[in-house]
């Protein structure tokens, strides 16, 4: 085994993690909904300008919360980009829904919206746009077209906590949004998620989904005398020991924002000039978007340069990643009726990226030594 020089993601404490866990314990209350989930909700709402933010056990979590509260139904049909994590369509597969896999654009990876309209049919209940590397989709027209067709919007932002689509917040224009703190994620407590609710009318039920399908949330509020069973729903709040950790993440937004943005402008720097004269791929940014600096990816041309790529780094101690397989290809998506060629653009993604180190860890020496070794990859 090669010694590792640089990891792909490491986890680290970078505030009062502990110090909150500790107090977790002391408050009494290390289940769901304590004061340090309280208070992560007040941050995300605050921040975020969203009427409602609850905190989940996973992104995967707060779409299936999605899928229940859209009343998703067997048959229906809803459209998500086919270049995206599994849990963005199995929330939904779940209930019973046909995916519509969309193909995405070449330049910022999102789902392509020249194709929405034509994806429509009379069984779409909603469309999925994924803010891929936490740079927006083109929500004017996803927006428009979803109205005119009466279509929910629920934003995948799991990558994009903070990112912005001409000045506007990402999660803060669908109906929902989902968002991930699992441990490669810009804020993290190991595994979790949140929704974020845009929609005030979909708040009450939300909240009764999220504890069991009772109106527990009501009955701590004084609002009802016990509480009971009054809808399906499942255990989808987390421990008040993970909202300790993710709110002392939080409460270092501005120094992990800044530090990502000095990796992901360091990586452009030091390799826009190399993969200008190797045909390789950076990533991009349009000028209404500002990105959450998520991740560094690489498009290289051919898959076989992407492999090599990744085993010549692994040599060397550096861990690069590919991301996702198409999903229509997948088994699933085949038996949805994906077949090859039905999303050109996802197939080449996919065979082509690779993501470089990027953590709130990663120094400027690891950054050189991992742009030094690609500048003498030999192509
Ligand atoms: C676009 C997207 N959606 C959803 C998820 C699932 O997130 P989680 O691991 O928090 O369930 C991921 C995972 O990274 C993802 O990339």
């Amino acid at each position: 085994m090669t010694e590792i020089k640089v990891d792909f993601n490491r986890p680290v404490t970078l505030g009062r993690e502990l110090e909150y866990i500790q107090q977790a314990i002391d408050n009494g209350h290390i289940s769901g909904d304590g004061p340090f989930t309280k208070k992560c909700h007040t941050f995300l709402e605050r921040e975020l300008g969203v009427p409602k933010a609850l905190l989940t056990t996973s992104c995967t979590h707060a779409l299936e919360m999605a899928a229940l509260l859209l009343d998703i139904q067997p048959g229906d049909e809803i459209i998500i980009p086919d270049f995206t994590f599994v849990s963005t369509v199995n929330a939904f597969v779940l209930r019973g829904a046909r995916p519509v896999f969309l193909d995405i654009r070449p330049d910022t990876l999102n789902l392509d919206e020249s194709g929405l309209e034509a994806a429509i049919t009379p069984g779409t209940r909603a469309i999925v746009p994924v803010h891929y590397a936490g740079v927006g989709c083109e929500m004017d027209a996803i927006l428009e077209i979803a109205d005119r067709h009466h279509l929910a919007v629920i934003e995948d932002n799991a990558h994009g906590l903070f990112g912005k689509y001409k000045g506007k917040y990402l999660g803060t224009f669908g109906s929902m949004a989902s968002q991930s703190f699992h441990e490669t994620k810009n804020f993290t407590s190991g595994e979790g998620g949140a929704l974020l609710i845009n929609d005030p009318r979909l708040v009450e039920r939300a909240e009764i989904i999220r504890e069991k399908g009772t109106n527990r949330s009501r009955f701590f509020r004084g609002q009802v005398d016990k509480y009971t069973w009054v809808d399906i729903g499942s255990s989808y709040l987390p421990s008040d020991i993970l909202a300790a950790f993710l709110l002392a993440q939080f409460e270092q937004r501005q120094k992990i924002q800044l530090h990502r943005r000095q990796v992901w402008e360091m990586y452009y720097a030091g390799l826009n000039d190399w993969a200008q004269a190797h045909d390789v791929q950076l990533p991009q940014v349009p000028g209404h978007c500002e990105q959450s600096y998520h991740m560094f990816y690489l498009l290289l041309p051919t898959l076989d340069l992407r492999q090599r790529l990744i085993t010549y780094l692994r040599e060397r101690g550096i861990y690069s990643v590919f991301h996702y397989l198409p999903l229509h290809l997948s088994e699933m998506g085949q038996s949805f009726g994906g077949k090859l060629g039905d999303c050109p653009v996802t197939e080449r993604v996919s065979d082509q990226l690779v993501r470089l180190p990027f953590h709130n860890a990663l120094t400027g020496a690891e950054q050189e030594q991992v742009i030094d070794l690609l500048q003498q990859f030999p192509f």
